[in-house]
């Protein structure tokens, strides 16, 4: 399946199911897609990389069953290496890995690559976009995270937008932003650049259906 690749110039929501109730998931996952949500966000953590621990694969096959939109996967992990098979065996369409958590980053886009994934670098706020410069011929989208990796619910760290800006000064991919997005905050990445507005808490804050919905549409209006 391809996703980013297929994307052109459309701006979209995707739910990052971190935020979601666990007993629900597939209903939650539902409720997100009725409001117009086209990607799953699915953040992995190893509390090594971060301080914190979440969802891994065995959560994937659920997911699997219950629902038809593609799985974007986000490593938050040290040494993302033998995750990566893993995970394409699971059937994700995308995942993205911290260029910082990575030695080999050139090697391991190749193997997603190759896995017939598509493939993201995720950069911290304070990573400079030029790490991933020589790897962009590799990548199919990047990820600006616009709060440090860990836990949902945190407070959007506003620097982020001029880098979108940056990001799309040196590259045509799509920009994926991620942390603290809201109705607030997604008209000021789209107009920087981003296309795909990850969110966590303001999705699931409240019905999914209509706070992912408002999400997008905020995103779309600055178009
Ligand atoms: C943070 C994760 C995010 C997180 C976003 O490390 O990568 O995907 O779920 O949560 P919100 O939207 O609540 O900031
Ligand atoms: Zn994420």
């Amino acid at each position: 399946m391809v996703f980013w690749g297929e994307l052109g110039d459309r701006v979209v929501g995707a739910p990052s199911i971190l935020a979601a109730d666990f007993a629900n998931l597939a209903e939650d996952v539902r409720r997100a897609e009725e409001g117009g949500a086209e990607l799953v966000h699915f953040d992995a953590m190893d509390n090594h990389f971060v301080p914190n621990l979440t969802i891994g694969l065995v959560v994937r096959p659920s997911l699997e069953e219950e629902m038809d939109l593609p799985v974007d996967a986000h490593l938050m992990v040290d040494n993302p290496d033998n995750l990566i098979q893993p995970f394409i065996a699971a059937g994700v369409t995308s995942m993205s890995v911290q260029p910082e958590a990575v030695t080999h980053l050139h090697r391991i886009l190749e193997v997603i690559r190759a896995g017939g994934c598509e493939a993201g670098a995720a950069l911290n706020p304070t990573t400079q976009p030029e790490l991933i410069e020589w790897a962009l011929p590799y990548l199919d989208y990047v990820l600006v995270m616009s709060v440090n990796p860990g836990f949902g619910g945190q407070t959007f760290i506003p620097e982020m937008v001029d880098k979108v800006r940056r990001v799309k000064e040196m590259t045509d991919l799509p920009v994926q932003v991620d942390g603290g997005i809201t109705a607030e905050t997604a008209p000021l990445m789209v107009e920087a650049g981003a296309q795909v507005l990850v969110a966590g808490s303001a999705v699931y804050k409240g019905d999914p259906v209509s706070e992912m919905r408002k999400i997008i549409e905020a995103g779309r209006s600055v178009l």
